[in-house]
């Protein structure tokens, strides 16, 4: 196995992600995580219910994970390619869904939520994530160019309609919307705050910069030059190594039940 995956695994986990759902599950639950991605988060949820299954419209997402699960013989998970906009199973199939970091990437983030509803058991329960550009707060060197680092991937994520950074602090009224009849938003700090957290966060950026869907969309929409890019991967470069350096992100959650 991958240790790319096994890293992943520890750095995306259910504990820190998944954890405002956790007091709501039993252990003979089933469980959807839709918009699962490298399944590193459902590998946690499937350690504390009868069973769960991943689903993502990227089959090349799943290869990992459904290779470790098999390799650890974990035989509570499965991974399908699907869309939460037509999920491929009867309606009150699941006791609970997890949908993370995934819900302000949609086009059309209410029709995913109605069609999440429509698979939970009547009192069934929803826990939906999504960052939070709103709640970014950074200390250190070179603040203007870090701070423009942002700027940048903001408006690449609208103008490509790749995600919504701002759909945290609408989860409430958009599950309310959706049908779920009660509805509790919350929100969790994220803090990169030790020199190791520090580090490893700001040379991420630093690669960020150098992310080729990132660096084309930003020079496409002239939002920044080769040069800029440069100057920004740099800047993170020294801003990893800095005894100034904090960084830490809101992530806005919030849980729905559907109806009994
Ligand atoms: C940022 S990743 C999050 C992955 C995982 N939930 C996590 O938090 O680690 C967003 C995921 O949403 C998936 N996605 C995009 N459109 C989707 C759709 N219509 N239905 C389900 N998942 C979708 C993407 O393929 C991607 O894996």
């Amino acid at each position: 196995m991958s240790t790319a995956f096994e890293a992943a695994l520890k750095v995306r986990n259910a504990a820190d992600y998944a954890d405002f759902l956790f007091p709501h599950l039993h252990d003979d639950f089933h469980v959807l995580d839709v918009g699962c991605g490298g399944g590193t988060i459902t590998l946690g949820l499937a350690e504390r219910v009868a069973h769960v299954i991943g689903v993502d419209p990227s089959e090349g997402e799943l290869a990992d994970v459904r290779r470790y699960a098999a390799e650890h013989q974990i035989e509570n998970v499965e991974f399908r390619v699907g869309s939460v906009y037509g999920l491929d199973f009867p309606s009150g199939n699941f006791d609970a869904c997890l949908c993370h970091s995934t819900i302000e990437t949609l086009s059309r983030p209410l029709d995913g939520l109605i069609e999440i509803q429509r698979i939970l058991k009547p009192g069934g329960v929803l826990g939906v994530a999504c960052v939070e550009y709103g709640g970014l707060i950074l200390a250190g060197p070179n603040d203007e160019v870090i701070r423009r680092f942002y700027a940048v991937r903001e408006r690449v994520w609208q103008l490509e309609n790749a995600a919504d950074p701002y759909l945290g602090r609408r989860l409430r009224g958009l599950l309310k919307r959706a049908g779920f009849e009660r509805v509790i938003a919350t929100a969790k700090y994220f803090s990169y705050g030790s020199s190791e957290d520090v580090q490893s966060f700001g040379l991420a950026r630093a690669e960020d910069c150098r992310d080729p869907w990132y660096a084309s969309s930003a020079k496409k929409h002239g939002l920044a030059t080769a040069q800029d890019l440069d100057a920004m991967s740099e800047a993170w470069v020294e801003w990893s190594s800095s005894p100034e350096a904090y960084a830490a992100f809101a992530w806005c959650r919030a849980l729905g039940w559907k109806q009994l």
